[in-house]
């Protein structure tokens, strides 16, 4: 069944888990999704970024996503909008049918430059109260991702600060959190602590300094009402980095978010955690793998297949780790 992001988050706070957020572009993506939910008995959020949108097309998107429910009517589904840069943006989401979207004030409406405090309020506020008349939930984004080692967003193209943030940027304020909530009445709110998009988030595993795991706890303790998302939270799996290299991909040494410290995010008040990457990665390592070792196959079934198959593996493993399994 369609649900909205409120309900499952109240029932993931009730019970102390977390639920992995996954990015979905295609039909193998969805299906990898869904049959890893199916398997573990996991409540599933899906989330369509600009990107997605940009490939496959709202409306094929949203079927897809309607089409899983049917599928599989055992799982409770949240169809959220990824990154909306502006309340226009949302609404058109919210008109659609989607049960949750982002309000990503944190960035102009260009997705690229960070914005003054007092916009962020305003453009959340206003998408709320369009939002909640609707029955849907609003996730917000106080300060921006971006990596405390280097000070850069991330990912070239897609949502992410242009230029060099400052540590303070890159690290959400307790109390601003608690006057931003206060203020704009979201249902969940995304916290800047050192993650950022794409596959090149630390240069080495990253320690306290460069993970702000602390910053979590700080802002949970100002607000435990609030249920907490992590961007950015691709964990970059090695062995799957170490097949697309060893057939012909170039992916320099690169690390991502550990899944232990997502799970003590968890403890934490995280309830929702955005992966997008890691499912990405799967689909490269697992396409390139099989067209070495299989030269003469031509029928994009079987390779895509395989995508599937490596996708299900991560999404059965995220629902495991972060406690959601069980939960449908
Ligand atoms: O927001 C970041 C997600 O990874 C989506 O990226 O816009 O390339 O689909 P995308
Ligand atoms: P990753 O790039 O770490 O998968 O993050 C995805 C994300 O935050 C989507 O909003
Ligand atoms: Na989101
Ligand atoms: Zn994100």
């Amino acid at each position: 069944a369609l649900i909205s992001m409120r309900q499952l988050l109240d029932h993931a706070a009730e019970h102390g888990y977390g639920i992995p957020a996954f990015n979905v572009n295609n039909l193998e993506q969805m299906r990898a999704i869904m049959e890893a939910a199916a398997k573990t008995d996991s409540p599933v959020i899906v989330q369509a970024s600009a990107g997605a949108r940009k490939y496959a097309g709202s409306n094929f998107l949203r079927h897809m996503i309607l089409a899983a429910i049917e599928e599989f009517p055992q799982i409770p589904v949240c169809m959220h909008q990824d990154h909306g840069t502006s309340p226009a943006v949302c609404q058109r989401s919210i008109a659609m049918g989607f049960s949750s979207v982002m309000m990503d004030g944190s960035l102009g409406s260009d997705g690229k430059t960070p914005t003054s405090y007092e916009y962020n309020v305003d453009v959340t506020r206003r998408t709320v109260e369009m939002a909640h008349a609707c029955g849907v939930s609003v996730e917000g984004e106080l300060g921006c991702l971006g990596s405390l080692e280097t000070g850069m967003a991330g990912e070239e193209d897609g949502i992410g600060a242009e230029g060099v943030l400052s540590h303070e940027q890159m690290l959400t304020d307790p109390e601003e959190a608690a006057d931003f909530v206060r203020k704009t009445g979201v249902d969940a709110l995304a916290i800047a602590i050192g993650t950022s998009h794409g596959a090149y988030k630390f240069t080495r595993p990253p320690t306290g300094d460069t993970l702000a795991i602390q910053r979590i706890k700080e802002i949970h303790a100002r607000i435990p009402d609030t249920h907490l998302v992590m961007h950015g939270s691709s964990s970059v799996p090695q062995d799957w980095l170490a097949i697309i290299n060893e057939y012909g991909g170039e992916i320099p040494e690169t690390y991502g978010v550990p899944v232990d410290e997502i799970v003590q995010g968890i403890r934490h008040g995280v309830r929702k955690v955005n992966i997008d990457t890691d499912l990405r990665l799967a689909s490269t390592g697992a396409v390139r793998r099989f067209l070495a070792q299989n030269p003469a196959e031509f029928d994009p079934r079987k390779y895509l297949k395989e995508t599937i198959t490596a996708m299900r593996e991560i999404c059965i493993a995220r629902y495991e780790a972060f406690g959601s399994a069980g939960h449908a």
